[in-house]
């Protein structure tokens, strides 16, 4: 059993995690990198660190449906357990949150419910509040609307650009985003379902 890294972009929270894994000898390893776009840098940091990484567009596939089904597919035969979103431009569709109900996460860049969506640096700088932040959360189907996990505050200090402030968060990220992937894997964080059990069976009864 292992676990899938999905992102887009520079990819410095792939490496984070992947480094982390490696350093804490996490129960399940990374063994896959998916990205959805062939220029990102991300994949030159799977290729130097060993991990295998696939490239899914969904152009390729007619449709989002036959796209995830055909990621579901991979990911199954790679006996992938978890999915970590890291940068991940696209919204999980139902396929694989059907497939990987409360096994899938995400990292972004705000204090949420403050900021969600694209550009939430710029958003949070261009509000003007003092504090953001990280959040790590469960994917569900909305945008960054999942249960949270954890969360760390981030100072905007006076004249920061959007840059700055990126350099600060991602800081964050990368020691905050380990933190709770570790404590996932070692059963010190529970998903919502299991938390709610008991609950369910109480409505069950009424
Ligand atoms: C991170 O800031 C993350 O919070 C957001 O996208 C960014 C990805 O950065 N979801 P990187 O590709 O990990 O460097």
């Amino acid at each position: 059993l292992s676990i899938a890294v999905f992102a887009s972009g520079s990819g410095s929270n792939f490496e984070a995690l992947v480094n982390q894994s490696r350093r804490q000898h996490w129960p399940e390893d990374i063994t896959l990198l998916i990205c959805d776009r062939p220029e990102s840098q991300v994949l030159e940091r799977a290729k130097r660190l060993g991990i295998p990484s696939a490239v899914f567009r969904p152009s390729d596939y007619g449709g989002k449906e036959a796209y995830e089904k055909e990621l579901l597919t991979l990911l199954q035969e790679g006996g992938i357990q978890w999915i970590l979103l890291a940068g991940y431009m696209r919204i999980v569709g139902s396929v694989l949150l059907k497939a990987y109900r409360w096994r899938i996460v995400n990292i972004h860049p705000s204090l949420l419910p403050a900021f969600p969506g694209k550009n939430a640096v710029e958003q949070a700088l261009d509000y003007g509040v003092r504090w953001t932040g990280v959040t790590v959360h469960w994917v569900d189907e909305g945008i960054d609307t999942g249960p949270i996990i954890d969360q760390k505050p981030v100072l905007v200090e006076p004249g920061d650009t959007v840059e700055q402030l990126q350099k600060k968060i991602q800081f964050v990220e990368h020691h905050l985003y380990p933190a709770v992937v570790r404590k996932l894997l070692t059963g010190k964080i529970l998903p919502p379902d299991a938390e709610q059990h008991g609950e369910n069976k109480m409505e069950g009864l009424n």
